[in-house]
């Protein structure tokens, strides 16, 4: 979880590497530095927290250098501070990295036991040890990189620089991403192509086991044995700008108001608008063919997989087992080549999907991935990717792409109905409407919640406990609801199915622990009401979010009723993702904390 960029230029490199850390920092942002190579010298600047305190210091103490390495840096082995932050310096040696060296341990003992001095606690600067004793041992640099790569384990993406080679970066990659970006007499390399946008959309994507030798020339990949591997040269789609705010205090409130506008987006490339169909696009999954289906992802994106397998269990009639991808390859669950298997990731990085989508792949599974990055490993090691066209989401709160993967899975769940023969065409229209609908009622709902919204968090600010509670596609509401609000205010929260309130945590009911309650007029509705009766008879307090409907049935006394308009049961879970997604970002606010970067997080959770 961590960002990397290097450059071998013709110019001062230092600013530009910054540059691009800074569309790094989704990655990591708990301290961050820079090596470059000048005149036979390599220097470093490092810096704890943000970016900010690193470029603070390039301003006072400026690095020359054509040639350079960068990294921003979320903590694995070592606490968050100058002197475990990257480059790592080893007589001559700097070493970058993003992930973990598994068998660092045993390496830094044989090391210490030879007379290296380490200076950090982390598991990168065995890295740089080892190199600085493979050169001492008379090996070149390329033989000292691969030496060095077949003696560490784990998951890694490496960027090395010695200081008696200006000209050259070398690179490794097994696990986290690494890209090289091919410029005009000069070379870029980075965690991903949205960091070397500016420099080149022109990207040749490393795959696990590559070394890479980058001049300014060019760059040669080849495998740990030395021998050449061929890469193809792709044109990156990255967004060459660096997205801003507009006129938002936060990303993730930009993010939520475009949701209206994104979420069009990815209903124009899986709807039909004119016959009120899903459309074929080219080679997807056949589900007819499929005898059932797993779904594996993590975080919110688990969560929208969980919406989902309502969906096709209930659409397609297609049995779903679901997990989350930690969990998932471990259960060793039966798998059979008839089977096909579903992976949700918005980065399309996450380590443990990633190793889950390998073991249904060793298993002979049909592999689809429903990612925000179509050129992202999850994306390119699939069969079939279902893009959610969400554009590049910075706060690391996840919104409007977990509504954008609500919005294809329930057009793949449609999909999977028609070829099933469970709907029909008549059924598929109706369905199809409803999401066609879903731009504008978002829109609207946007508008009309928003200030009851905000006064309602200054109240729910105060509280330490918060329980959410919905039944059926309601529940993983509930469970997203708690997690939005406790990754970015802080507040614990928990979700819950509601019917399993009188099963425990009824035991938690009183006025400190604000409720909160998602439950459009449904088939639950009458139930879910139940449980508020519960709660309310023993002095809870409710924060009810239902529709008109349900507002109108229930005379139950509420802290507080947000009322969205009447929607049909397969647009709900994406209408009611807005006020529990408003909830939280305003609770945060009044919290203080930092709503798009909120501590111990990162975008992308590129280690397991
Ligand atoms: C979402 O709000 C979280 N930040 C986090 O749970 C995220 O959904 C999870 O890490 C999965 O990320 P991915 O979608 O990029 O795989």
């Amino acid at each position: 979880m961590c960002g990397i960029v290097g450059i071998v230029g013709k110019e001062p490199v230092a600013e530009r590497l910054v540059d691009a850390l800074r569309r790094l920092e989704y990655r990591g942002y708990d301290s961050a530095g820079v090596a470059t190579i000048h005149d036979g010298v390599m220097e470093r600047r490092r810096a704890e927290g943000k970016l900010v305190n690193l470029e603070r210091k390039l301003g006072g103490e400026p690095l020359p250098g054509t040639t350079g390495i960068a990294h921003t840096r979320w903590a694995t082995h070592g606490v968050p501070n100058e002197t475990n932050a990257h480059p790592h310096f080893v007589e001559g040696v700097a070493v970058v990295h993003n992930g973990i060296i598994e068998n660092f341990s045993e390496l830094r003992d044989e090391l210490v036991a030879e007379g290296a001095v380490f200076e950090s606690q982390t598991d990168t600067e065995v890295v740089a040890h080892l190199l600085a004793k493979y050169t001492r041992e008379g090996l070149g640099h390329r033989d000292a990189m691969l030496a060095m790569l077949n003696r560490v384990t784990g998951a890694y993406a490496l960027v090395v620089m010695f200081q008696d080679d200006p000209d050259t970066i070398l690179s490794a990659r097994f696990g986290p991403p690494l890209a090289i970006g091919h410029g005009k007499g000069e070379m870029f390399l980075g965690s991903d192509a949205i960091a070397l946008a500016p420099f080149t959309n022109q990207i040749t994507y490393l795959v696990d086991g590559d070394c890479a030798i980058m001049t300014s020339k060019g760059v040669e990949i080849i495998d740990y044995a030395g021998k050449p591997v061929s890469r193809p040269k792709q044109i990156s789609q990255a967004a060459a700008f660096l997205v801003d705010k507009g006129n938002h205090r936060h990303f993730m409130e930009k993010e939520i108001y475009e949701q209206p506008e994104i979420i069009s987006h990815a209903l124009g490339y899986y709807v039909d608008f004119a016959t009120q169909t899903i459309k074929a696009n080219g080679s997807t999954i056949d589900f007819a063919t499929v005898s059932s289906l797993a779904i594996s992802a993590c975080g919110t994106a688990f969560l929208s997989g969980l919406v989902g397998k309502y969906w096709f269990e209930r659409y397609a009639r297609l049995p779903v087992e679901i997990d989350v991808a930690s969990e998932f390859r471990y259960r060793e669950m039966p798998l059979l080549p008839t089977q096909a298997a579903l992976f949700i990731s918005q980065s399309g990085e996450t380590a443990d999907t990633l190793a889950s989508l390998r073991y249904c792949k060793e298993n002979g599974l049909k592999i689809g991935a429903v990612v925000n990055v179509k050129e992202s490993t999850i994306a390119r090691e699939a069969d079939t990717i279902y893009p959610i066209l969400a554009g590049p989401e910075i706060g690391v709160a996840s919104t409007k792409a977990f509504t954008c993967q609500l919005a294809v899975l329930a057009a793949l769940s449609i999909k999977a109905g028609r070829q099933r023969g469970t709907i029909d065409a008549a059924q598929e229209r109706e369905l199809v409407h409803h999401l066609i609908e879903m731009p504008r009622v978002m829109s609207r709902v946007l508008n009309l919640i928003q200030p009851q919204i905000e006064a309602l968090s200054r109240d729910l600010s105060k509280y330490k406990d918060v329980l959410y509670l919905g039944r059926g596609t309601s529940y993983p509401l509930a469970l997203e609801g708690a997690l939005k609000l406790k990754e970015i205010s802080y507040i614990h929260a928990e979700g819950y199915a509601a019917g399993e309130l009188k099963h425990g945590p009824i035991a938690l009911i009183d006025e400190n622990m604000p409720v909160i309650v998602i439950a459009p007029y449904d088939r639950f509705y009458e139930k879910t009401v139940s449980n508020m009766q519960e709660v309310a008879a023993r002095g809870g307090k409710i924060i009810f979010i239902t529709d008109e409907k349900g507002a109108a049935a229930s005379k139950l006394p509420t802290m507080a009723t947000i009322v969205l308009p009447d929607v049909d049961e397969v647009i709900a879970p994406m209408i009611f993702s807005l006020p529990i997604q408003l909830l939280a970002y305003h609770t945060a606010v009044f919290m203080g904390t930092d709503v798009d970067q909120p501590r111990n997080l990162a975008k992308s959770v590129t280690v397991e």
